[in-house]
């Protein structure tokens, strides 16, 4: 695959607040790339920077190795779908379509067969004829997606575009976005502060908080192999907790000590302060004195498939969270034990206000 948007360095600042600290960032042909993070952590900034409707304070914009930066938005090869997608109420579903291609002059016959290949691809077929406030709202969605691709751009930017939609409706759309990237072969870069939309959807998922990208890589890299606190806890139920490593490849966390697979030569020598992750679902079950740990189970919860639990750990210091496919008790004093492998190191933030990227090395 080769590189076809690269963000290089890029500030933004709106009045004194800065909004985006230097943000890198390479996306590659047909890639599907999301932006997570929390509300106001510069997503929609990045995407308007790449669409060419905000300018940089400071850096440079590439697309296919040139350089646009200062390039107008409607000379540049993508396209973009807003939350807040409004579709015109007068126009029926054909002429919402149709109207870019009206303004750049296209012959009525070809402005026919490609409306009604977008329908096609988003599944509307022969809706044309519509009127706007008879569609669905997840049709209305889909509306919108055929009006970005009846221009054919090399990218489509998706900012937060289920966002308006239920549930379940979302979830049907999200497989819909994932086949019709697929069909169409074009690069998406999507906007969203779901965190299971994100794993679901991408090749690569981009975390930003405060203006920084906390980190990047697939969803399992990013599931797995979270780099700070703030990604651990943004991207789903984890245990989050302060050790310390105390050997090569051993960290103590709250008085117990545990073998881990990092080390000096993953950054994290003997002493060193540290956060640890572990995974709910990583924390198995034994007999009471059998495991690495004891605790007291403090709660339960049946939540479909599994149960999940908060132990209370021996020494009283930390709440464990457990998920387990077997029935215990609340009350019930059991052993826990945790594979090496589940156990994931990180830094420490340097300080709160810089957020969780600056890390003390
Ligand atoms: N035109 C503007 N003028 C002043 N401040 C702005 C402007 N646009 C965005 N901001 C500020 O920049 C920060 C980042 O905004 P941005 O819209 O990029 O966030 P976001 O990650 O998309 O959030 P959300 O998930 O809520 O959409 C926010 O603090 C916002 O208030
Ligand atoms: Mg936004």
């Amino acid at each position: 695959m080769s590189e076809l948007i690269r963000l290089e360095g890029i500030v933004k600042r709106f009045d004194d607040t800065m909004v985006l600290n230097g943000i890198d960032l390479s996306v590659e042909e047909n890639q599907f790339v999301t932006l997570l993070g929390p509300s106001g952590c510069g997503k929609t900034t990045t995407l308007r920077i790449i669409a060419g409707f905000e300018t940089p304070d400071e850096g440079r914009v590439f697309f296919d190795g040139k350089d646009i930066t200062n390039m107008p938005a409607n000379e540049r090869p993508v396209n973009t779908v807003f939350q807040n997608y409004a579709l015109f109420p007068h126009m029926n579903v054909g002429e919402n379509i149709a109207f870019s291609l009206r303004v750049k002059n296209k012959s009525e016959d070809e402005i026919r067969s490609r409306v009604k290949k977008a329908l096609k691809l988003v599944n509307l077929k022969g809706f044309e004829n519509r009127r706007i406030d008879q569609l669905s709202g997840g049709q209305q969605q889909r509306i919108a997606m055929a009006r970005a691709i009846v221009n054919e751009p090399r990218v489509l930017l998706l900012d937060e575009p289920l966002g308006a939609l239920d549930l379940k409706l979302r979830q049907e759309m999200e497989y819909e976005l994932v086949r019709l990237k697929n069909e169409l072969g074009i690069t998406f870069i999507y906007i969203t502060h779901d965190q299971e939309e994100a794993l679901t959807m991408s090749d690569k998922v981009v975390v930003m908080n405060e203006g920084y990208i906390q980190q990047e890589g697939s969803p399992q890299e990013i599931y797995d192999e979270p780099v700070n606190a703030f990604v651990a806890d943004f991207i789903g139920d984890s245990n989050i907790v302060p050790g310390q490593m105390v050997d090569e490849r051993v960290v103590k966390i709250d008085g117990v000590e545990y073998p881990c697979i990092d080390g000096t030569e993953e950054g994290f020598p003997p002493r060193r302060r540290v956060d640890v992750v572990i995974r709910p679902e990583d924390i198995d079950i034994v007999p009471y004195g059998k495991g690495q740990w004891n605790g007291t189970i403090i709660s339960k919860l049946f939540i479909g498939v599994h149960y999940e639990m908060l132990v209370q750990s021996e020494d009283g210091k930390v709440e464990w969270l457990l998920q387990n496919y077997d029935q215990h008790d609340v009350g019930e004093k059991i052993g826990m034990k945790v594979d090496p492998e589940n156990i994931q190191i990180m830094h420490k933030p340097k300080s709160d206000a810089e957020s969780a990227i600056e890390i003390d090395l």
